[in-house]
């Protein structure tokens, strides 16, 4: 299928049957438990041995609270923003995060990216990974696989322009005196 509503293939199984992609979106969001908390994630990290990362954190209390728990990983991000309009950015919130837990955890970013030099800045702010989401989709639907690699060195070549630009050859170069940053308007955008 090339065209249409998407069709969540990957639920499709477990859902009524005959369900069509609305009550599709009905049966997953039943699926999820809205009384997940941070006993819960006490207990993942219980139950597994190896390297946990926690999606989603925004606030610096979560960031410290995860890292406590023993969490090895942050990935800061507001889910593309899809779930709460007037989230701030994870780039706003990821120099307290980066200043509360850097030490302790590694820290990763989405959400937002979209040019070679927003993946700078968040590197330079305290990301050692920055993922993509929609600008690989949108490489999908304009060009399939292909087209996602066409994204893929778009800003590859950005990143590259970007660090000629600012006189950097090697990325552990990069730090956040070369970004400029308002620390009162940060404090500001800062969750409460
Ligand atoms: C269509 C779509 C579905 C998504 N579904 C989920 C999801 O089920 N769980 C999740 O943690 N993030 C989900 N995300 C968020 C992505 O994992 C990722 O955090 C986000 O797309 C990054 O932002 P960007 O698209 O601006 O790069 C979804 C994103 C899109 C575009």
């Amino acid at each position: 299928m090339r065209h249409g509503i998407a069709k969540l293939p990957n639920w499709a199984p477990y859902a009524p049957e005959g369900a069509d992609a609305n009550m599709l979106g009905e049966f997953v969001s039943s699926q999820i438990r809205g009384s997940l908390n941070w006993n819960d994630i006490e207990n993942f990290r219980k139950l597994w041995p190896r390297k946990m990362v926690l999606k989603g954190v925004m606030r610096t209390d979560d960031a410290i609270r995860a890292a406590e728990i023993g969490v090895d990983g942050l990935m800061v991000s507001n889910h593309g923003a899809r779930q709460l309009d007037r989230a701030p950015s994870p780039l706003d919130v990821l120099p307290s995060i980066n200043a509360a837990v850097g030490d302790r955890m590694t820290l990763m970013l989405d959400g937002g990216v979209r040019r070679g030099s927003d993946v700078l800045i968040a590197l330079c702010m305290g990301a050692k990974f920055i993922f993509l989401g929609r600008p690989t989709l949108y490489g999908v639907v304009a060009g399939g696989v292909a087209g996602a690699s066409k994204a893929a060195s778009i800003l590859r070549n950005e990143i590259d322009l970007v660090m000629a630009q600012i006189g950097v050859t090697s990325l552990d170069q990069l730090g956040p005196d070369f970004v400029h940053w308002d620390e009162d308007e940060l404090r500001r955008n800062m969750p409460r």
